[in-house]
């Protein structure tokens, strides 16, 4: 298959961090489809090797040093990588696109808009003026796909007038991390889980993305944003989806997203009272992350003075379902908290009655999903050693916890592609099961619009929490409060 893959915002940030990287270890896996293109598209005055020497220097300062091409590698990869200079609000400059595409007429083209979202009307626009969404063209949207559901819709209407919604791959990298496809495979790959997966055996479901940065160069973007639309809007809601939704029919797009449709329109409403009683957001102030001293978020550059605006959230909801009726399910994301850790704990119910004596945990199923990939089962199993049973008088049979560890970095070593890869190569591939449909996107934003409604009429529930820990104590009370601890504190 030959494909030509354009990246709108070719010199961003998300550009060089994440998706060029990406694409490098593709290529370096052998996975990308061979007889491909890249362009970056940018503004500025360029050429391709300009380009790729500017690339070469980003890629080779990459945290990861087994990630950073060599010399050699850089090479050959940089032989796909195109530039070419364009004023996105010019109709003239997609002529140029047309041009450079039409040399060629790969199978696919992926456009993929990795710009602020308010350019993506124009893009599309001019795009579909320049006739370029033919049905071998799709194009890939990166959140944040508006700020309130009007905007997001607005968004919709005007991609949706030049692509079919099959056409158009809105992103969640979220939905890319190995884990979340080892979700499916454990709920729908296996029978173990299903009969057990509901309401029936199920204590509660705590969904945890913690970061231990904080909001970086980026402060005037995120002071517009908050935890609430960067990571709960998008991120926990879509991997709420995946944990609560019914089997689907098929493996087919539209069989998964009916399902994760489903789960979102079952959300218990949230109103003024209940954002107050089940909603915690908090802001980080100066603390100490990993030993070292960090300054709290109003001094973050770029953040306008006395900002309200919220790094931490954390709530409860309930999914009102026959599979899921009572359930709580808590969400919570936040920047600067104690580490970068980010979860799915499923925490079954205690037995109905214990014949072993002392205090018993409940069984737990972790899915871990980074810094570390796997799966977690907590049980209790018998020692074989006796101890004193004070109740009954004599020695008696102590259980103790002991956990089945599935490390899949360990059982898949070779195989395994990151979040963005896998997103890149779906979207080569017109594979559209990991890519969120317009209908749940709305939906997610319906169910997180009475929150910001909330906070409008209310700035005072803004709690603080020190940088390093793990956010307000109104976080625990939540959960608390129902019986329960996070998964740190129990
Ligand atoms: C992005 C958010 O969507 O996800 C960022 O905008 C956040 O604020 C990032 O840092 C987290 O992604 P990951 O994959 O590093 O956990």
């Amino acid at each position: 298959m030959s494909f030509d893959l354009v990246f709108f915002g070719g010199t961003g940030d998300l550009t060089w961090r994440k998706l060029m990287p990406a694409l490098f270890q593709a290529w370096r896996h052998g996975k990308l489809p061979t007889h491909g293109r890249i362009l970056a598209v940018a503004r500025d005055e360029r050429t391709d090797a300009s380009y790729r020497q500017w690339l070469q220097d980003k890629l080779a300062s990459g945290d990861d040093l087994a990630k950073r091409p060599t010399e050699d590698e850089f090479e050959r990869f940089a032989a796909l990588v195109h530039y070419l200079c364009m004023d996105l609000s010019r109709p003239g400059d997609y002529s140029s696109l047309r041009q450079w595409l039409a040399a060629r007429q790969a199978d696919t083209v992926v456009m993929y808009l990795a710009t602020s979202p308010h350019l993506f009307p124009i893009i599309c626009e001019q795009l579909g003026a320049a006739g370029l969404n033919h049905p071998g063209v799709r194009v890939v949207l990166e959140k944040p796909l508006g700020h309130d559901l009007a905007s997001a819709q607005a968004i919709n209407r005007a991609v949706g007038a030049v692509f079919s919604e099959r056409q158009a791959l809105r992103i969640d990298h979220y939905l890319g991390k190995p884990s979340v496809q080892n979700l499916m495979a454990l709920r729908f790959g296996n029978v173990l889980f299903e009969p057990l997966w509901r309401r029936e055996s199920i204590a509660n479901i705590q969904i945890t993305l913690a970061e231990s940065l904080g909001v970086g160069t980026r402060g005037d973007f995120y002071d517009r944003t908050g935890a609430l639309r960067d990571m709960i809007q998008n991120h926990a809601l879509q991997l709420l989806t995946m944990v609560a939704m019914e089997p689907p029919s098929s493996a087919d797009a539209d069989a998964i997203r009916d399902e994760k449709l489903k789960v979102l329109r079952s959300l218990k409403p949230f109103d003024a009272a209940s954002v107050a009683r089940d909603v915690v957001r908090g802001q980080y102030r100066a603390g100490t992350v990993g030993g070292v001293s960090v300054p709290g978020y109003l001094d973050e550059a770029k953040v306008p003075p006395g900002s309200s605006t919220e790094t931490f959230v954390a709530l409860r909801c309930e999914i009102q379902n026959w599979r899921w009726a009572g359930v709580p399910f808590y969400l919570r994301t936040g920047k600067r908290l104690a580490r970068r850790h980010a979860e799915i704990v499923v925490n079954f119910r205690p037995t109905p009655h214990s014949i072993f004596p002392g205090a018993q945990s409940p069984n737990q199923l972790v899915i871990k999903l980074q810094p570390d990939d796997g799966l977690q089962l907590h049980l209790l199993a018998a020692k074989g050693a006796l101890g004193p049973d004070p109740a009954a008088g004599h020695q008696a049979e102590h259980l103790s916890p002991v956990s089945l560890d599935l490390d899949f970095d360990k059982a898949f070593p070779t195989d395994r592609v990151g979040a963005y890869e896998r997103m890149l190569l779906d979207a080569l591939a017109g594979r559209l099961n990991l890519f969120v449909r317009s209908d749940e996107q709305e939906q997610a934003w319906r169910w997180v619009e009475p929150i910001l409604e909330a906070w409008r009429h209310d700035a005072s529930g803004l709690k603080t929490y020190s940088a390093g820990t793990w956010g307000p104590a109104a976080a625990s009370a939540l959960v608390a409060r129902d019986g329960f601890a996070w998964a740190e504190e129990s």
